[in-house]
C-alpha cells in the first residue's frame, strides 16, 4: 500500500489541495520590440513566434494581449538611426517615447514597463557612453543621460522603468531624474544582478543591439559569483529600487532564491532570449514536449522565489492557464 509521501499523490484533487506553488497569468511581463514604420511585423529567425513590430502593430497586439489576460509589457526601441551617444532615446520623439505615448493613449489599461539602457540606440551596441581612452563604458556620463533618458519615458507616460544597463548608481540617478521632474510616483524595477550571458544571443538579433567590438563584462556580472549577485541587488535596494531583477533566470535559479532570502522587495526574473529560443528549438525539433517543459520551467521561478518573471512564453503560458 501507498506510505508517507505516496498517500498523499494518487488523488489528483488532492494533489492540487497539496500544490505549494502557483502560477498566474498576472506573473508575466510581456517583452515587445518596437521600430518606426507602419504594418511591420517582422519575424526573427531566432526566435520564433516574436516579432519587431511598429506601433500600429503593437496596439493590435495589446488587444491579443489583453484577451489573454496579459495586462503587463516591457518596450525595446529600436531606432532608425543610431548614434555614439544614443541620441534616439534621449529625445521625446525617439521610437521609445513614441511607442509608449501610443500604447498609453490607445490602452490606458496596459501598464506600460519600458527598458531603460543605450546598447539598442548607440552605433557601436554598447550600453552607455564610450570612455575614449579606456574604450569602456563611461559610468557617470551614462548615469547622466540615463537620468535624462528615464525622463523621457515619464514624460511619455510610462508606468515603471526598469534600468538594464548595470551602472554603478544607476538607481539613484534615475530616482534623482525622475524626482526631479515631478516623477516621483513611477517605481523602479532594477536589473539589480544581471550577468554577462550567453543566453542574450537571439535577444541581440531582435533588439538589433550587440556590440560592435569586446563585450559587457566590464559592467555585467561574472556568471560565477553568488555573493556579488546578493551585494548588488541589496545595493540598488539602498539606492531606492522598488523591484529587483535577476537575470538570466533558468541557469540562475540559486541566484533568484539568494536575493529572495536577502531581501524583503518583490523580485522578477528574466526568462531570457536564449532560453526561449532553446525550448522552441527542441519543441519544434520534436525533442521535448514543448508545453509541459515549458510550464514545469516557468513554474520554477516562482518556487525559486520569483514574484515576477519576463517571459516571451506569456502568452503560450496564459492559453494553458486559462485552459484555451
Ligand atoms: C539591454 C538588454 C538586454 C536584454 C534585456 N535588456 C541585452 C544585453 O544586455 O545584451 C536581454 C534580454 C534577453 O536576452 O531576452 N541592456
Ligand atoms: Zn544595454
Amino acid at each position: 500500500m501507498f506510505k508517507r509521501f505516496r498517500r498523499k499523490r494518487y488523488n489528483p484533487v488532492l494533489r492540487d489541495l497539496l500544490q505549494e506553488t502557483h502560477l498566474r497569468v498576472e506573473d508575466f511581463i510581456y517583452p515587445l520590440f518596437i521600430k518606426p514604420g507602419s504594418g511591420i511585423k517582422e519575424e526573427v529567425a531566432s526566435m520564433p513566434d516574436v516579432y519587431q513590430m511598429s506601433i500600429d502593430e503593437m496596439i493590435k497586439e495589446c488587444e491579443t494581449l489583453k484577451s489573454l489576460g496579459i495586462y503587463s509589457i516591457i518596450l525595446f526601441g529600436i531606432p532608425a538611426t543610431k548614434d555614439s551617444v544614443g541620441s534616439d532615446a534621449l529625445c521625446d520623439h525617439g521610437i521609445i517615447a513614441e511607442a509608449i505615448r501610443a500604447v498609453k493613449k490607445a490602452h490606458p489599461d496596459m501598464f506600460v514597463v519600458s527598458d531603460l539602457c543605450f546598447c539598442e540606440y548607440t552605433d557601436h551596441g554598447h550600453c552607455g557612453v564610450l570612455d575614449p581612452v579606456l574604450h569602456t563604458v563611461d559610468n557617470d556620463i551614462t548615469l547622466a543621460n540615463l537620468g535624462l533618458q528615464a525622463q523621457v519615458h515619464a514624460r511619455a507616460g510610462v508606468d515603471m522603468i526598469a534600468p538594464s544597463g548595470m551602472m554603478d548608481g544607476m538607481i539613484t540617478a534615475i530616482r534623482e531624474g525622475l524626482d526631479s521632474g515631478g516623477f516621483e510616483h513611477i517605481p523602479i524595477m532594477s536589473y539589480s544582478s544581471k550577468f554577462a550571458s550567453a543566453y542574450y544571443g537571439p535577444f541581440r538579433d531582435v533588439a538589433e543591439s550587440a556590440p560592435s567590438f569586446g563585450d559587457r563584462r566590464s559592467y555585467q556580472m561574472n556568471p560565477a559569483n553568488r555573493n556579488e549577485a546578493i551585494l548588488e541587488s541589496l545595493a540598488d535596494e539602498e539606492e531606492g529600487a522598488d523591484i529587483l531583477m535577476v537575470k538570466p533566470a533558468l541557469a540562475y535559479l540559486d541566484i533568484i532564491r539568494d536575493v529572495k532570502n536577502h531581501s524583503k522587495l518583490p523580485l522578477a526574473c528574466y526568462n531570457v532570449s536564449g532560453e526561449y529560443s532553446m525550448l522552441k528549438m527542441a519543441g519544434r525539433a520534436g525533442v521535448i514536449d514543448y508545453d509541459r517543459v515549458m510550464m514545469e520551467t516557468l513554474i520554477a521561478f516562482k518556487r525559486a522565489g520569483a514574484d515576477i518573471i519576463i517571459t516571451y512564453h506569456a502568452k503560450e503560458a496564459a492559453k494553458i492557464l486559462r485552459g484555451a
